[in-house]
């Protein structure tokens, strides 16, 4: 096994969406999936190209009720390229494998150099035999580039053939079989026209509502003499080439398409932009160059790799991914990260808390990205505002999902495809989003220090966050607790008592601490500001000094529940009934969709003791052991780590990792007392995706959150990193399975501090040129790097 390629060798239908998601390539401006450019969109097919940011919203009427749907829009595909000898059938994959014409098939993945390859021979239904080579890039160079090269060799014939490259807008979002009801169609074209230059095609569109211009523009070159004509139909545009192919002669079809939209900067008209930069473009060896050079400077800083080549390719897998939807490209588009990367429809395309698990990874690597994506809920802030005081409250509220203003997104109805009913979705009472974002403000400034950030926007959002909490939470005289009412922890399963029509829960304890600890935070950062910056904070978010003294005063009295001797999901979860966890895996197997199962059965997941995911033991991800002893001794609750302990073997058996989220988390929080479930949640997690254990979501779109979630857990779990007090500490607790671990950082400005962990030691090297010393911990040993210099402990109980 290469930890750099995912090759797959033959072709298989029933797994191609799966493929088409793993094999995407994109660069943070755009994204194509990895479909066969010769296929167009059908029950095997999908090949969807996402423009970061490119949202659309359409009104749909589903059972009477009118909801607004909003989309990451499926754009023009570039891809589309045929082949036939003139009197044959056009290769069809499908076909030819069904008719046993299919005589090989290779596909590969280098993710080192993002380059996609298809081999491939095939028999036409004549006899004759042709073998198709096809390499294709998205460059990581120039955004608005790709690439397809594709080599055809007449075996066993001569004879005249046809090619067809073409740009088809006739797509919609259809991706997602869920949403079918939906209205997908987001695209008018203009009329296609032809181009002055018989090598270039242009392709015109616009999204309906949010009126984004989007212009394609393809150039293909062939090496053989062929006769080129162009066809300009309604939303697609194609070259017909026709040559004479003689046998064993190979023939080469170039295809660079650019892709830019009316959202670009330094841009007068998209669709001149788009000739222009296919015009201009050089050849294809010469885009993979500067391509496989643009990902070698990728993988420079994401240095990161364990002595095991399988664990090694799916951690590569998922860096390669996530930067293929932000990376340097994407750092000036004010997007935020979509759930499902840009990689398909799941989730609309749709913003949500994820950048929790994802941010981590980024800012110890490219905290320009890192920064970029808290810019986007920073401009965001007068939207979350706005639904604040529509809620009646002060402060910010974020949404729980979030595409292009900042608006709520979350759909209010939502398909049970095992009952077929379309069932009202209350999972915009997930307030706590809010407080993610509130937490990755603070935890992006402990690793970079960047104070200009946090002086100009972070603290900002901070402020603005806990003022919508501490609005939020109310105060109960008798008991002298602040509560919080009505609203949804992480876990998806519960939305209401059971028996009650109102949606929301009260006093989720995810919720309810994460605040006592946003409220402090929010005022730590408020104290760390320079004066004057203070001081205009203070005018311009008119924060008196009664609003100080709320933040204080409900983080010292935040009520938290408890029962059983352990933190309670939220008030009253001790009354739920259990669950028959043994009859429902003998009866159903999978049981990941609970709530599904029990809906289609006329029952609800809100009568009983089961979690979609991690919720109350979100805290201990989140939050150290010391920060959360700190949010609840004060409030004078048992913390600690028997309370830990008896909480986090509480809920796990009554979890059904539902989200692909949950075992991640659950993985992280077992490691330092369990080491061997937590590698096997850990292995869950990482593979989650390449194995689709979600059984078909994977090829909707790739589950982002778990993927820098795995590669940042391996960073700050297994090499114990955390970047507290302007200390970068050590706390390395390697699982057995991994002998040694070695990371590239960036950290505070410093450009590499390279670190070994083996199970008896660690070593940090602070590379030379660095520009001041960094101060390093692990267990009671502390020290100061000099630049060029380096340190080495052994591990207490090594
Ligand atoms: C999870 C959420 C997550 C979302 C997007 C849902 O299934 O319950 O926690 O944010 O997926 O990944």
């Amino acid at each position: 096994m290469d930890r750099w390629i995912l090759s797959y060798d033959h072709y298989e239908p029933g797994t191609e969406r799966l493929r088409e998601a793993l094999c995407t390539l994109g660069n943070g401006y755009f994204a194509t999936r990895g479909a066969a450019p010769e296929a167009s969109a059908g029950t095997v097919h999908y090949p969807g190209t996402y423009i970061a940011g490119c949202y659309d919203r359409l009104p749909a009427e589903i059972d009477g009720r009118h909801i607004d749907n909003t989309d990451l829009v499926t754009m023009p595909n570039w891809l589309p390229l045929a082949f036939r000898a003139a009197d044959g059938e056009w290769l069809d994959l499908d076909r030819a494998q069904a008719d046993d014409r299919l005589l090989s098939y290779q596909q590969e993945l280098d993710m080192r150099r993002g380059v996609l390859t298809r081999l491939l021979r095939v028999r036409d239904a004549q006899g004759r035999t042709s073998r198709i080579a096809q390499r294709r890039i998205v460059s990581m160079d120039d955004p608005h580039l790709a690439a397809l090269e594709t080599t055809i060799v007449a075996e066993d014939w001569s004879g005249p053939a046809q090619i067809i490259s073409a740009l088809d807008g006739r797509v919609a979002n259809a991706g997602v079989e869920r949403y079918r009801r939906l209205p997908g169609a987001h695209l008018t074209h203009e009329k296609t026209s032809r181009q002055d230059d018989p090598e270039l095609l242009l392709l015109r569109t616009r999204t309906i509502s949010s009126q984004i211009g989007i212009a394609v523009a393809a150039r293909t070159r062939i090496s053989a003499e062929a006769d080129q004509t162009t066809r300009c139909e309604d939303a697609w545009t194609g070259h017909d080439l026709t040559l004479d192919v003689r046998e064993g002669e190979p023939v080469t079809v170039e295809k660079v398409a650019a892709v830019f939209t009316s959202r670009d900067h330094a841009v007068e008209e998209s669709g001149q932009a788009a000739l222009a930069a296919a015009t201009d473009a050089g050849g294809f060896d010469d885009l993979l160059e500067r391509h496989t050079l643009a990902w070698s400077r990728i993988w420079r800083r994401c240095q990161l790799s364990v002595d095991d080549v399988e664990v090694q390719r799916a951690l590569n897998l998922h860096i390669f991914h996530l930067m293929q939807t932000v990376s340097e490209h994407s750092v000036d588009l004010d997007v935020g990260v979509p759930a499902r990367g840009l990689h398909g429809e799941a989730y609309r395309g749709h913003v949500f808390w994820d950048e929790l698990f994802i941010l981590p990874f980024l800012t110890m690597r490219f905290p320009e990205i890192a920064r970029a994506l808290l810019m986007y809920r920073w401009r965001r802030l007068p939207a979350a505002r706005r639904a604040a005081a529509a809620a009646g409250h002060r402060g910010a509220m974020y949404p729980w999902q979030s595409a292009a203003d900042g608006r709520e997104e979350t759909q209010r109805v939502h398909l049970n495809p095992r009952s077929g009913r379309w069932l009202p979705d209350h999972t915009h009472l997930q307030r706590h989003v809010g407080l993610t974002v509130a937490l990755n403000v603070w935890r992006y400034y402990e690793a970079t220090g960047d104070a200009e950030f946090l002086a100009e926007h972070g603290t900002e959002i901070m402020l603005e966050v806990a003022r919508f909490f501490a609005d939020l939470a109310a105060y109960d005289r008798s008991t002298d607790r602040y509560e919080i009412r009505g609203v949804m922890g992480p876990d998806e399963y519960h939305d209401a008592y059971p028996g009650r029509e109102r949606p929301g829960l009260d006093n989720n304890a995810y919720t309810n601490v994460l605040a006592a600890w946003v409220l402090r935070r929010a005022l730590d950062a408020f104290a760390a500001l320079p004066r004057d910056r203070r001081a205009e904070l203070h005018e311009r978010l008119t924060l008196t000094r009664q609003d100080i003294t709320r933040f204080e005063d409900v983080a010292r009295k935040m009520y938290v529940p408890f029962h059983d001797g352990v933190i309670s999901q939220f008030d009253g979860y001790a009354d739920l009934e259990e669950f028959d966890w043994t009859g429902y895996r003998e009866r159903y197997g999978d049981i990941r969709r609970l709530d599904r199962i029990l809906e289609a059965e006329g029952d609800s997941p809100n009568r009983y003791k089961v979690s979609k995911q991690a919720d109350v033991l979100m805290l201990f991800y989140v939050l150290s052991p010391g920060e959360l002893d700190d949010v609840l001794r004060p409030l004078g609750y048992e913390h600690g780590p028997a309370l830990a302990a008896r909480t986090i073997a509480y809920y796990l058996p009554r979890t059904c990792d539902g989200s692909t989220l949950s075992s991640l988390v659950h993985a992280w929080i077992l490691a330092r007392v369990d080491g061997d479930t937590a590698w096997k949640l850990f292995l869950e997690s990482l593979f989650g995706d390449i194995n689709d254990v979600q059984h078909g979501t994977t090829g909707e779109g790739v589950h982002l959150g778990a993927m820098a979630g795995t590669v940042d857990l391996v960073q700050r779990c297994h090499a114990g990193i955390s970047t507290r007090g302007g200390i970068l500490r050590l706390e390395p607790r390697l699982p057995a399975a991994i002998g040694e671990l070695r990371l590239g950082l960036r950290y505070r400005g410093h450009w590499g501090v390279d670190l070994t962990c083996r199970h008896d030691l660690v070593r940090v090297v602070l590379r030379p040129g660095a520009a001041s010393p960094i101060r390093v911990s692990c267990g009671t040993e502390e020290a100061e790097i000099q630049p060029g210099a380096s340190w080495e402990t052994p591990i207490p109980d090594g």
